[in-house]
């Protein structure tokens, strides 16, 4: 634990501190034999998560981020020397700007419809984030990105990405081919690393973009594991758009939004995650290694998504 309030060592205000990412970059601080400040944001400092981080000597600050509360915004990064954030974009990398931040560590993904030549054109998750990255790169602040690979949690807690079938079975339900390589990563336990070794090597990484990622593995390969080490029947299933989006349809979610899972799919399937990128996240001068697929599977809790 070197989590301390001493002025002299850096300050990482971390967005999202309640979160997977902004959690799992707090966990990975903590565990560094180097000595942190951390001020982390949440809309409400009185929630379980922030009074355990608060116990944990994390400074937790009130902070709604939107654009309508600006002047609470650019209060919340005074002071801080490296910014993290899940949420909301381009302000906050104004207000880190504004703060003086030495650097800035941006979750960011890659723009779907440039890498696609505007073929995929809905996937906002991702060009969104690349929209911010842009800006972030032309701040003149050092500015990294630490790209999430696909939550390996997903798959214990999205009915949409493992499903029991009529006959008892289980499958992964996706609309692309078992063939499809995902960077998998076991989020709360090991993104922070990846944060952790951007803030603490000896030039911040201005300009470069970090992958992340326990392996790369295909969709067909995540069921064949799952399936070899719960004793479950786990088959992979490529199944029709309609089918798919059935579930989507029945929650009443908004077109845009089913269309833009629709999408990243077959971005992943035809291009790559990362869009051709070099998606092999290094794992080299990590304090430790991520999880594979088969280590988070063999750790996590499947009683209730192979009930
Ligand atoms: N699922 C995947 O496989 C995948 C892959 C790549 C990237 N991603 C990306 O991951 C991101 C989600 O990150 P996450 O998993 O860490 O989310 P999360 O666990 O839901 O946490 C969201 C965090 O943001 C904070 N927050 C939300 N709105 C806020 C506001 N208005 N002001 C201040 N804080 C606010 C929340 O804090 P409080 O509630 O405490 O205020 C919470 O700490 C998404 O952008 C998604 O696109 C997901």
């Amino acid at each position: 634990m070197t989590i301390t309030q001493v002025e002299s060592v850096p300050l990482v205000a971390v967005v999202g501190a309640t979160g997977v990412q902004g959690g799992s970059v707090i966990k990975a601080l903590t565990e560094s034999d180097k000595p942190y400040r951390i001020r982390g944001f949440t809309r409400d400092v009185t929630k379980a998560a922030a009074e355990t981080l608060k116990k944990q000597g994390v400074e937790m600050v009130t902070v709604n981020l939107v654009v309508e509360n600006k002047e609470a915004v650019y209060k919340a990064f005074s002071g801080a020397d490296y910014a993290f954030e899940v949420a909301e974009g381009i302000m906050l990398i104004d207000a880190a700007k504004a703060a003086g931040v030495k650097g800035i560590v941006w979750s960011g993904l890659v723009s779907v419809k440039e890498l696609s030549g505007g073929k995929y054109t809905k996937v906002q998750q991702f060009d969104g984030k690349a929209v911010v990255t842009a800006h972030g790169r032309a701040s003149g602040v050092p500015f990294a990105t630490v790209q999430a690979g696909l939550y390996a949690s997903s798959f214990r807690t999205n009915p949409m990405m493992l499903a029991k079938q009529p006959d008892g079975t289980y499958a992964i339900p996706l609309i692309v081919k078992p063939t499809t390589v995902i960077p998998i990563i076991h989020m709360e336990n090991d993104y922070g690393l990846y944060v952790r070794r951007a803030l603490e090597l000896p030039a911040f990484p201005d300009g470069v973009d970090v992958y992340t990622g326990g392996e790369n593995i295909t969709l067909g390969e995540m069921a064949r594991q799952l399936s070899e080490l719960t004793g479950k029947t786990v088959v992979y299933k490529q199944i029709p758009i309609e089918e798919f989006i059935k579930p989507f349809l029945a929650l009443g979610l908004p077109l845009h939004i089913i269309e833009a899972v629709v999408e990243a799919f077959q971005f992943w399937e035809e291009f790559g995650y990362c869009g051709g990128q070099i998606s092999t996240a290094s794992k080299e001068g990590l304090a430790r290694l991520p999880q594979t697929w088969a280590e988070f599977v063999k750790s996590a809790d499947w009683s209730k998504a192979l009930a």
